[in-house]
């Protein structure tokens, strides 16, 4: 079950190698405001293009395989996109993060834990999760960040995995892949968790 069969394999390298390309574009100078244009745009870039990564992996091993091949297929390919998407060199990385995690590797850090409840806030408030997102500059010690956030709602096509209803098969995938699992019991439309880019700046 943790074997993805290799055309899908071969899929998602080729992906990788459109991710590097943007990278490349995203090596423009930083600038220390936390409404600058630039950065913004950019890091909205970013989360847009590991959300069509991830989605593109879900999907085709959804339709390969079903609900089991689909979380093995999120088990090895979100880490490795997602890290394929930060880069050194720019300064520039991305993650997803979450306030219920499956994977411990995508905590929250205490920055993102305040953005991810002001989000809960505001949308209990009445606004929209479909564009919600928070940027500013960050610093700690010495060093400057530009920070940003993107709400990433639950959707209906999310709720094999992360619903309130999941089936057994399902749920002892998930269990044995993530024994700390607290990622089950959404609703269409509840805050699942948020991109985060962080832009260190000079
Ligand atoms: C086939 C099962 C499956 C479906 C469908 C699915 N996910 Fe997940 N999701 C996973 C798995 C497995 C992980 C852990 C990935 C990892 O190891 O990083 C995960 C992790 C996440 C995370 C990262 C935070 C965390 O808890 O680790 C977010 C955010 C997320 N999913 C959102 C969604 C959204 C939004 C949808 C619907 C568009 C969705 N997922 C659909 C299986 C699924």
């Amino acid at each position: 079950m943790n074997q993805l069969p290799v055309k899908s394999s071969i899929k998602s390298a080729v992906k990788l190698s459109s991710i590097f390309i943007s990278i490349a574009l995203l090596a423009t100078p930083a600038v220390a405001n936390g409404d600058d244009k630039d950065n913004i745009q950019q890091s909205r870039a970013l989360a847009k293009n590991l959300f069509v990564n991830l989605k593109g992996a879900l999907v085709a091993a959804m339709k390969e395989g079903g609900p089991a091949a689909a979380i093995a297929a999120c088990n090895q390919q979100a880490q490795p996109i997602t890290n394929a998407l930060s880069s050194r060199r720019t300064g520039v990385s991305i993650k997803r993060t979450s306030l219920r995690l499956r994977n411990e590797k995508n905590a929250p850090d205490a920055w993102e834990i305040k953005v991810l409840e002001q989000f809960e806030s505001r949308a209990a408030a009445g606004e929209s999760l479909a564009t919600m997102e928070h940027h500013e500059v960050v610093s700690s010690g010495e060093e400057k960040s530009f920070r940003y956030m993107k709400a990433i709602p639950a959707g209906k096509k999310c709720m094999v995995c992360h619903g309130e209803f999941i089936t057994k098969n399902v749920l002892s995938s998930i269990r044995a892949l993530y024994p700390l699992e607290q990622a089950i019991g959404f609703k269409p439309g509840d805050l699942r968790g948020a991109f985060s880019v962080t832009r260190k700046l000079d």
